[in-house]
């Protein structure tokens, strides 16, 4: 697999006006979100829902890639069709997540390690087989008044950049998504601080591997308040200070920055990239959106586990990502 490859598919997630669609959520993950429309986790539940989503009319003119889970990359929709052929067939490229999780760091009780490393390379051939053309792996920072450590950043830094040199030798596009988690009572400055210093950690790692970062992309949270801070900063002030530690942190020659929502609202979501790309700040990088939960959210509701409502569900899907994509032109 040539490095032109990973150049070209990275180019392809980020084109003007697209982004990807995270619906790579775990068994235990997808659970929660079906839990909160009472319908039940069953394989045939979470086949209808995310074949609803990916078979939405024209949706391909705003999302360039979706992020698959290992049980959706092999299932086929009611008629038969592989869900991947569905997405190749609308233009959309599939993705695959590899990490196995956020697993306990020993010796740092709250924080996490991202495992999956051990047998990574045949499963990266298997996904490229299946159709995957790209790939991601997420390591989660808590903010506490110990975390996340040093032990907790250097590893997740490792694992990710291990990973993402393991994705391109397989061809595969690795989408490396650092998490520092909004959740907590902190302030912007401390999230600008924490997600700094991962950034320069995680970029330490990536080049040390000999990461081409021409062929991959970055996905980080945004410089936020955290959710239990009395004082909120609003859209302006988190979309300079993220853009601004994003110029401190991240190389040039990086294609693209794709946003996690991270539990911000749909809206909310939509309107931080959208005033990201009205900034007059230099941006050497496309500044676009991998969300789950801010794409998801609206259809997951309005489908509800009824093939009656797939109208609907793929009306709100449609309606969200035509804002986000406008939002990567600072359009809205
Ligand atoms: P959210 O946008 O819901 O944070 O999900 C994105 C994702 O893929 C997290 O790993």
């Amino acid at each position: 697999m040539s490095d032109v490859t990973l150049f070209e598919t990275a180019q392809a997630l980020v084109e003007d006006g697209k982004g990807i669609l995270a619906a790579d959520e775990s068994a235990p993950t997808i659970k929660k979100r079906f839990d909160s429309i009472d319908v039940e986790s069953t394989e045939e539940n979470r086949r209808d829902y995310r074949e609803m989503l990916f078979t939405t009319p024209d949706v391909a003119s705003y999302i360039s890639g979706v992020i698959l889970f290992d049980e959706t990359i092999r299932q086929s929709a009611a008629d038969g069709t592989s869900l991947v052929k569905i997405l190749q067939s609308h233009g959309i490229i599939p993705g695959i997540k590899v990490d196995k999780g956020a697993k306990p760091l020993a010796g740092y009780p709250g924080e996490t390690v991202t495992e999956g490393l051990d047998g990574l390379r045949d499963r990266l051939a298997e996904y490229a087989n299946l159709g995957a053309r790209f790939t991601k792996w997420r390591g989660v920072y808590k903010i506490t008044e110990e975390a996340p450590s040093s032990a907790s950043i250097s590893a997740n830094a490792h694992a990710l950049a291990r990973y993402a040199a393991l994705a391109q030798e397989a061809g595969l596009v690795p989408i490396v998504e650092p998490e520092v988690l909004m959740d907590g009572p902190h302030d912007i400055d401390v999230c600008e601080a924490v997600t700094e210093e991962v950034l320069r950690e995680v970029f330490a790692q990536l080049a040390m591997q000999d990461v081409l970062l021409e062929g991959m992309l970055l996905k980080p949270n945004m410089v936020i308040s955290g959710t239990e801070c009395p004082e909120q900063a609003d859209v302006e002030e988190v979309a300079e200070r993220t853009v601004a530690s994003l110029q401190r942190c991240v190389p040039a020659a990086v294609p693209g920055i794709v946003f996690l929502s991270g539990g911000q609202s749909d809206e909310v979501a939509t309107a931080h990239l959208n005033a990201m790309n009205q900034l007059e700040m230099a941006r050497p990088w496309k500044l676009s959106f991998s969300y789950g939960r801010a794409l998801q959210a609206a259809p997951l509701k309005a489908w509800s586990g009824k093939t009656d409502n797939v109208a609907a569900g793929q009306a709100a899907f449609m309606a969200r990502a035509k804002a986000n994509g406008a939002a990567t032109l600072g359009a809205l």
